[in-house]
C-alpha cells in the first residue's frame, strides 16, 4: 500500500482554504493532520471540514510525532521560524512565497534543509502550470529560434481582496508582517518563472517603484509598494523588463511574452489560447494546454501533488529552497535598486 504523508497546514487563510486543504484533501497519498491558525475558531472550523486536530501551538504540531510534513500558509514574517522549526522537527515542509522577509533568514532555512535532510519545497506553483511547462519545452526545442527579450506581467486589484480577512487592514499592507509590497506578492511568481524557462539566474536588476493608489484602515498610503516596474539581463545576457501591479482594477493580467529570432511567443496573451506562437513569416501556432488560475477563479496548483509525490518517491520536489532563495535575493536586490535609483548585480 502507498505510504500516507500526514500534513498539518499553519495558517488557515485564503492559499490553505483555495488551494493546500482541498488539493492534500484529493490526493490519495497525502491526509490532513490538522490545522494550526492564530484565529482558533477557523482552525477548528477547518479540521471539521477537512478532518484532522486544531492544533493550539506550534509546538504541539512539531511535537506530533505523527506529522510528517506541514505547510507554511501564514504571512512572510512567520515563514523563517516555522519552516526552520518544523525542519528541525524532522518534518518535510512547503513554505509559501515569498520564502522569507531576508536573505539572512532564507539562508538560514537552507541550512536547516541541508541538516534535517528533508525537503523544502516553496509555493512557487506558476512553473507547475501546464502552459508554462510546454512553454520550457518549446522554447528549448528552439520554436522561437535565439531568444532576444522577454516581458512578463502580474496585475490584480490587490490581496485586499483575496485575503481571507478582506480590507484594508490586510496584513499584506503591513511593512513588519509582509516586509514586500507587491514585489514579494506578485513579483516572486514571475521571477521564479523566467528562472524557470529559460534556465538561467538573473544577474543584475533596475526597479523603480511607487505607491499609485493603496490606503491602509486609516486612509494613509501603505508603507510598501504597489507597483514596481523591474529592467533585468539575464546570466545568459537576456534582457526583459517585468511590470507587478495591485492596481490593474480590469480583468487580472498575468502574461509573458518571449521574442526570439523566429517569431514571438505569448502566454496567456489572450484568454482564448494559452500559447500563441507568432511566427516572423506571419503564421500562428496556437496550443491549448489548460488555462491559469486568477484571483476570482482558482484552479488545482499541481503544487501539493508534486510535494507529496517528492515525499512518498523520496527524491527532492521541482521547486527547491534553493529556488526560493534566489528569487527572495532578485526581490531584494531589486528593492535596493529602486531606493539607490541604479542598476545592482544580484549576490546570491
Ligand atoms: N502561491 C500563491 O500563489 C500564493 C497566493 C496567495 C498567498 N500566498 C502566500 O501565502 C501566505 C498566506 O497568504 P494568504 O493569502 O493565505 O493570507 P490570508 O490573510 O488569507 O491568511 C493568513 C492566515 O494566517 C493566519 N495567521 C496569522 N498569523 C499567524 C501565525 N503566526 N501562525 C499561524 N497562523 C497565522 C491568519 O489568521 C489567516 O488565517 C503568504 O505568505 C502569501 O504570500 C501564496
Amino acid at each position: 500500500m502507498k505510504p500516507v504523508v500526514r500534513v498539518a497546514v499553519i495558517g488557515g487563510g485564503a492559499i490553505a482554504q483555495r488551494r493546500h486543504l482541498p488539493e492534500y484533501d484529493a490526493n490519495p497519498g497525502a491526509q490532513i493532520a490538522g490545522v494550526f491558525d492564530t484565529d482558533e475558531k477557523r482552525a477548528r472550523e477547518l479540521c471539521e471540514q477537512y478532518g484532522g486536530h486544531a492544533y493550539g501551538s506550534l509546538e504541539e504540531i512539531f511535537e506530533d510525532g505523527s506529522v510528517d510534513a506541514v505547510s507554511v500558509c501564514s504571512p512572510n514574517v512567520t515563514h523563517a521560524d516555522a519552516s526552520i522549526r518544523a525542519l528541525r522537527a524532522g518534518k518535510h515542509v512547503l513554505c509559501e512565497k515569498p520564502m522569507a522577509l531576508s536573505l539572512e533568514e532564507s539562508r538560514r532555512m537552507l541550512e536547516a534543509e541541508k541538516q534535517s535532510g528533508k525537503n523544502l519545497m516553496l509555493g512557487h506553483n506558476q512553473r507547475l502550470i501546464r502552459a508554462h511547462l510546454k512553454a520550457h519545452e518549446l522554447l528549448h526545442q528552439g520554436a522561437i529560434g535565439r531568444l532576444l527579450f522577454f516581458q512578463c506581467n502580474f496585475k490584480h486589484s490587490g490581496p485586499e481582496n483575496w485575503s481571507i480577512d478582506a480590507g484594508n487592514n490586510t496584513w499584506f499592507f503591513k511593512k513588519d508582517q509582509a516586509n514586500f509590497g507587491v514585489m514579494g506578492d506578485l513579483g516572486a511568481h514571475k521571477i521564479d518563472l523566467i528562472r524557470f524557462l529559460t534556465d538561467s539566474e538573473i544577474k543584475n536588476v533596475f526597479t523603480t517603484m511607487t505607491t499609485l493608489d493603496k490606503r491602509d484602515e486609516t486612509g494613509e498610503p501603505i508603507a510598501l509598494e504597489d507597483n514596481a516596474v523591474c529592467l533585468f539581463n539575464m546570466e545568459n545576457g537576456l534582457p526583459g523588463i517585468m511590470h507587478f501591479s495591485w492596481t490593474n482594477y480590469g480583468a487580472e493580467d498575468n502574461g509573458s511574452t518571449i521574442y526570439g529570432s523566429k517569431g514571438v511567443m505569448k502566454i496567456f496573451g489572450d484568454y482564448a489560447d494559452d500559447i500563441v506562437l507568432e511566427m516572423r513569416d506571419g503564421t500562428q501556432v496556437k496550443y491549448t494546454v489548460g488555462s491559469i488560475s486568477t484571483n476570482q477563479h482558482q484552479l488545482k496548483s499541481g503544487v501539493i501533488d508534486e510535494f507529496i509525490a517528492s515525499i512518498v518517491e523520496g527524491r527532492r520536489p521541482i521547486v527547491k529552497g534553493i529556488d526560493g532563495h534566489n528569487t527572495l535575493a532578485v526581490i531584494e536586490t531589486a528593492m535596493m535598486s529602486a531606493r539607490a535609483g541604479t542598476w545592482m548585480d544580484i549576490e546570491y
